[in-house]
């Protein structure tokens, strides 16, 4: 049965990926990103009445409301929300000492206070229907803190404890909530890293099946726990890491 999916980040890597997947098995997909032109190319790749691209930074609590009373008159309030946008923060985010507070702010602002309020804002209709699912794309540094990379790792461990907070909170409402826990996926975000060959032996070196993750493994993941398979999956923290996380 179709769905009504929102994807947030969705103009490139992973959330492009499952805006894709969901438009491929027949969700009406509400797919946002702060990236007008990123959208534009998606809305033209997928061609679809299904997809509804919406412009809007995630932090802009006025642009969010608006692309979710957009996303209710064309198809609905979401019954899956997919908190997928991101962002490491950038080169001057670094150690805590060393990052400028704004820069801590924004990755604060964009990958745990956007997850939150986005979520709130989705589930009065959820616990309306009794029905809903939100999985949250964390990281495998919200599991362990990735060197250098404060801000980033401290928010994607508070993304891991808002999944659990749903599933402790709704789990008898009808509704679950799931943290993905990517290693290293090549997308945009990371391909600058990979694409150095020192830099990506580096990276192979540290991983047990020596592979880089695909934006693919990380859709497969989502798509089975957004789906009513996983219906006894709830306040998990999953890593998709090529066994990163085991040594
Ligand atoms: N690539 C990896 O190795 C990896 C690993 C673990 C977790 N993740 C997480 O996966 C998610 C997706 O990352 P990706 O690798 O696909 O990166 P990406 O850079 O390809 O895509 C991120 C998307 O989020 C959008 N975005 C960023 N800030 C936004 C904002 N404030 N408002 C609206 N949209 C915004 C960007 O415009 C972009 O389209 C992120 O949360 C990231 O932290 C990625």
């Amino acid at each position: 049965m179709s769905r009504v999916v929102l994807v947030t980040g969705a103009a490139s890597g992973i959330g492009a990926g499952l805006a894709a997947h969901f438009i491929k098995i027949g969700d009406q997909v509400v797919a946002l990103d702060m990236n007008q032109a990123g959208l534009g190319a998606l809305a033209e790749r997928l061609h679809d009445p299904n997809l509804l691209p919406a412009v809007a930074d995630v932090t802009d609590d006025a642009r969010l409301e608006k692309a979710l009373a957009d996303a209710a008159a064309r198809f609905g309030h979401p019954e899956v929300l997919v908190n997928n946008a991101g962002t490491t923060g950038g080169p001057r985010a670094t150690t805590l000492h060393e990052t400028p507070p704004e820069v801590i702010d924004r990755v604060l602002d964009v990958n745990l206070r956007a997850v939150i309020r986005l979520s709130a804002a989705v589930l009065p209709a959820m616990l309306e229907r009794r029905r809903g699912v939100i999985v949250n794309i964390a990281s495998v540094a919200g599991l362990v803190a990735f060197p250098s990379r404060a801000a980033y790792s401290i928010t994607k461990a508070a993304v891991i404890q808002v999944t659990r907070a749903i599933a402790a909170d709704y789990g008898h409402k009808g509704i679950r909530s799931v943290a993905l826990c990517p290693g290293m996926i090549d997308t945009p975000m990371t391909h600058w890293r990979l694409a150095e060959p020192r830099l990506r032996e580096e990276v192979l070196a540290r991983i047990p099946q020596r592979a880089i993750g695909t934006v693919s493994d990380v859709v497969a993941a989502a798509a089975f726990f957004a789906s009513d398979e996983a219906s006894y999956c709830n306040g998990a923290a999953i890593p998709i890491d090529g066994g990163y996380l085991a040594i």
